[in-house]
């Protein structure tokens, strides 16, 4: 991921290229009301295709539609009460009757997804030149090849590239479309960011994320709408790798580990007005973008 650019000019260029589309699908609409969910989620897990694929589907294809609707049965199911019983009870629930018949279905056809891009790129080897996840990956397998302890396989690499789309595309389309609830209901907001992408940008189209260091208000903003709109009320569940001490509680190896996330986003002893869009926790006196360590909705 990391020599893909995460963070860098490679992975923002294929951002770039989904906001452009998607700012057109919103001028489409001349100002008339529209539900922008779709669109959103298309341009998110076209990001996902750019990164892993290494390139970006029309979002009239059939199969990136259809991959997009699997990737959404799978979300509704972990979401649901069914889901609960299945986690409970795996070997009786697979064989009943329910939505995890077509969840397994689904699951299936994102990772025979995965696995038919995995053979193109197969096809037309580009290790000298490697562009994306799948090029990177396969590249490691072959020089791992000869280590019998190595995790680099094909099964793998779909496993992967599964994980990225359910992890990547609900959390951040939501994140998108909460930010643009927020900002209609609070018209006062969106003006002042507004304003200062306006002071600070002008009319440029090419601006990049080093340029948000010159944005602080907006910064504030973009940070108070994901604390306050978490996705996540909870991390992922860990295990404790050693006898550990925090904060005087004697924490053992082994230990399961869930941090509760929502507890520090929405905790009134560190936030003024926890339950409100507030850019001043995240701003100083002077204006300045202050980073807080309680600023947890990507994980503890
Ligand atoms: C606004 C967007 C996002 C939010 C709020 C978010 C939040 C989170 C949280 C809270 C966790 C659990 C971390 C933990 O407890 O250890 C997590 C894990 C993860 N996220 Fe995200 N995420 C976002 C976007 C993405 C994107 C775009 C991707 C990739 C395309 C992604 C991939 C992952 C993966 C693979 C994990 C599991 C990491 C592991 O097992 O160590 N996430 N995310």
């Amino acid at each position: 991921m990391r020599k893909l650019g995460l963070g860098k000019k490679g992975m923002e260029h294929q951002i770039h290229e989904e906001a452009h589309q998607l700012i057109e699908t919103f001028a489409h609409a001349k100002g008339q009301p529209f539900n922008p969910s779709m669109a959103i989620r298309n341009a998110v897990s076209n990001v996902i295709c750019a990164v892993a694929f290494g390139h970006r589907f029309s979002i009239e294809d059939k199969d990136f539609l259809s991959l997009m609707e699997s990737i959404e049965v799978i979300l509704g199911f972990t979401t649901s009460i069914p889901h609960g019983f299945y986690e409970i009870l795996p070997w009786l629930v697979k064989h009943l009757p329910g939505p995890q018949k077509k969840t397994f279905l689904c699951l299936e056809h994102v990772l025979l997804f995965a696995k038919k891009e995995i053979d193109k790129h197969k096809e037309h080897q580009a290790m000298h030149e490697p562009q994306d996840l799948i090029d990177f990956y396969l590249l490691q397998m072959e020089k791992s090849k000869r280590d019998p302890n190595s995790t680099y396989t094909e099964d793998n690499l779909s496993q992967d590239i599964f994980d990225l789309f359910i992890a990547g595309s609900d959390t951040t389309a939501s994140t998108l479309q909460w930010a643009l609830l927020l900002m209609v209901n609070h018209p006062d907001i969106q003006e002042k960011v507004h304003k200062e992408l306006e002071n600070v940008l002008g009319s440029s189209q090419s601006f990049s994320y080093q340029d948000l260091k010159k944005l602080p208000y907006t910064n504030a903003v973009i940070h108070e709408i994901q604390r306050l709109q978490y996705v996540l009320l909870y991390g992922l569940p860990r295990e404790c790798v050693k006898d550990a001490n925090i904060l005087g509680f004697p924490i053992l190896k082994g230990t399961a580990i869930l941090p509760d996330l929502c507890s520090v986003l929405l905790d009134p002893k560190q936030w003024e007005t926890p339950e409100e869009l507030n850019p001043n926790h995240f701003l100083d006196k002077d204006g300045n973008f202050v980073p807080r360590e309680e600023f947890l909705p990507f994980g503890a």
